[in-house]
């Protein structure tokens, strides 16, 4: 049964996004349909598509009652709205229904698992959200919420859980059959930590233990949490709240963290080798993975910040968009990211040069566009005298551009978005250090009308950013400070049916 808020929901988002231009759209990264977006979430494969839902409010272009917004994809980068797939619309969600993810029953229908929030006068008077763990099941388009809700509460919690931070369930299936689930959660001062839980059925849940714990080392609450094996190693994917910088590491505020060490299954014991961001651009937050038919775990975040999303203009239609869908691997203890290798199917016009070599500004012939999948590979022109910076500038012309840049003798890769059409005072730069050899260096930089990801040295650091620049700045140039040689490898990237 759909109820009337879903009902209303689906209807206003079917109307309002035949008023909005494709083009004003990114191509191949999901957007909101209308309205505002946050979180991946239900991340997964179901009956020969891939589903991507996100935390959405139609109405606004702003934060407000979480619903879930919904879209398929055969290649994760077509993507194709479908009905909105939860609306806050049940006495154990009626406050929104929050981050969570998605399995497959041994039936064939397809489990969702949220959070319930409902706002609760406290003993002192004070309201206060209380979390729960609640289901729907469901064909892929329509998900009744299951009559035993809430599945997981305050009773299941250990006795330092805070009640009031319990969410972002994300449910695995393991090689029996059975069912593991991890979700965010802080103590009363609101240190995070994640909570592992196990059920046979998937609708029945049992509390197992906590598999990691902060304790007042990467900032507050831990949201978002993800945990699976890779390479041999478990990795343990949170965004937590509230992050203090650590050299290069988690300026965005509420930031990503990766936590790589060995897991026991038998004991389910995770023990911490290894944390870093998992990006270090401006916009990233609220990661969800999945495994593809072929074995890849492959990655999406939010590409936004909680401390810029509520600065646009209240008319604009959509906000929010996610991430590139990006592959995962560990090499050499960290973690690497690379786009899906599906994105080369969208490569069309190839344009190249090679042993270019440079100092001061260059364009060169058929390199501009802001549908871009572009390679850059940098040497020194003499290895004996290195150059001191390189940049590339793009989404340019005379009012606007963004660039990236990088220092090899300092390691640095810089993003700068300072011109790229913001007229708000906010953090326009974001610095990161990087492994280089005397100044050899390889940057991959995809661009899709709103956004650019860099991704260093085949994936060893990212850096992701949104950028509102008019899409008439087309333009990208080449900055060397002494002498470069650069091989350029440019496709123009196209999403048309044809490459669904
Ligand atoms: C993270 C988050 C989640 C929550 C959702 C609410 O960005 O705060 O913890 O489930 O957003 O929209």
């Amino acid at each position: 049964m759909v109820s009337q808020t879903l009902r209303d929901a689906r209807k206003y988002e079917e109307a309002m996004e035949k008023k909005i231009d494709s083009e004003n759209r990114p191509g191949f990264h999901l957007a909101a349909r209308v309205g505002w977006m946050n979180d991946p979430n239900g991340f997964s494969y179901y009956k020969g598509e891939y589903h991507l839902f996100y935390q959405y409010n139609p109405y606004d272009s702003h934060w407000g009652p979480m619903h879930w917004g919904h879209a398929v994809s055969k290649d994760l980068l077509h993507w194709e709205y479908l009905p909105a797939a939860l609306a806050p619309d049940a006495e154990f969600d009626r406050d929104g229904c929050f981050s969570g993810s998605a399995a497959v029953l041994p039936d064939g229908r397809q489990l969702l698992i949220y959070t319930g929030v409902v706002r609760e006068t406290q003993p002192d008077g004070s309201m206060r959200d209380v979390q729960t763990q609640c289901l729907a099941v469901g064909d892929g388009v329509d998900y009744e919420k299951y009559a035993g809700n809430p599945v997981l509460t305050k009773e299941d919690l250990p006795d330092n859980g805070s009640k009031f931070d319990f969410r972002d369930p994300k449910i695995w299936k393991t090689a029996d059959g059975t069912y593991r689930c991890v979700v965010g959660n802080c103590t009363p001062e609101r240190d995070g930590q994640i909570l592992l839980f196990s059920s046979v059925d998937g609708f029945s849940w049992k509390y197992e233990k906590i598999l990691a714990a902060n304790n007042k080392r990467y900032g507050m609450m831990w949201e978002c949490p993800d945990f699976f094996e890779l390479d041999g190693k478990g990795v343990l994917l949170t965004s937590p709240m509230d992050m203090l910088p650590q050299g290069f590491e988690y300026h965005n505020g509420n930031g990503t963290l990766c936590l790589i060490g060995s897991y026991d299954k038998d004991s389910d014991t995770f023990t911490e080798e290894h944390n870093q961001a998992i990006d270090y651009g401006i916009d990233f937050y609220a990661t969800q993975t999945l495994l593809t038919p072929d074995g890849r775990r492959v990655m999406i975040g939010w590409m936004q910040n909680w401390d810029t999303c509520n600065l646009h203009a209240p008319d604009q239609p959509w906000f929010g968009q996610m991430s590139l869908p990006r592959e995962l691997s560990i090499r050499d203890g960290r973690l690497y990211q690379n786009p899906v290798r599906e994105l080369e199917n969208l490569r069309g016009e190839e344009v190249r040069h090679e042993n270019v070599t440079f100092h001061d500004v260059i364009k060169l012939a058929g390199v501009e566009g802001r549908k871009v999948d572009m390679e850059l590979t940098l040497r020194p022109a003499d290895p004996k005298n290195i150059y001191h910076k390189f940049a590339v500038r793009f989404a340019q012309n005379d009012t606007y551009h963004t660039s990236v840049s990088f220092r090899p003798h300092e390691s640095i890769v810089k993003i700068d978005r300072k011109f790229s059409g913001s007229r708000r005072a906010i953090i326009h730069q974001r610095r990161c250090q990087v492994h280089n050899k005397n100044g050899n260096i390889k940057m991959r930089i995809i661009l899709d009308r709103f956004s650019v990801e860099v991704f260093v040295n085949d994936g060893e650091y990212v850096l992701s950013a949104t950028l509102y620049t008019d899409l008439a700045a087309e333009g990208i140039s080449f900055f060397a400070d002494g002498d470069v040689t650069m091989d350029v490898v440019k496709y123009a990237l196209s999403f048309t049916q044809e490459n669904a």
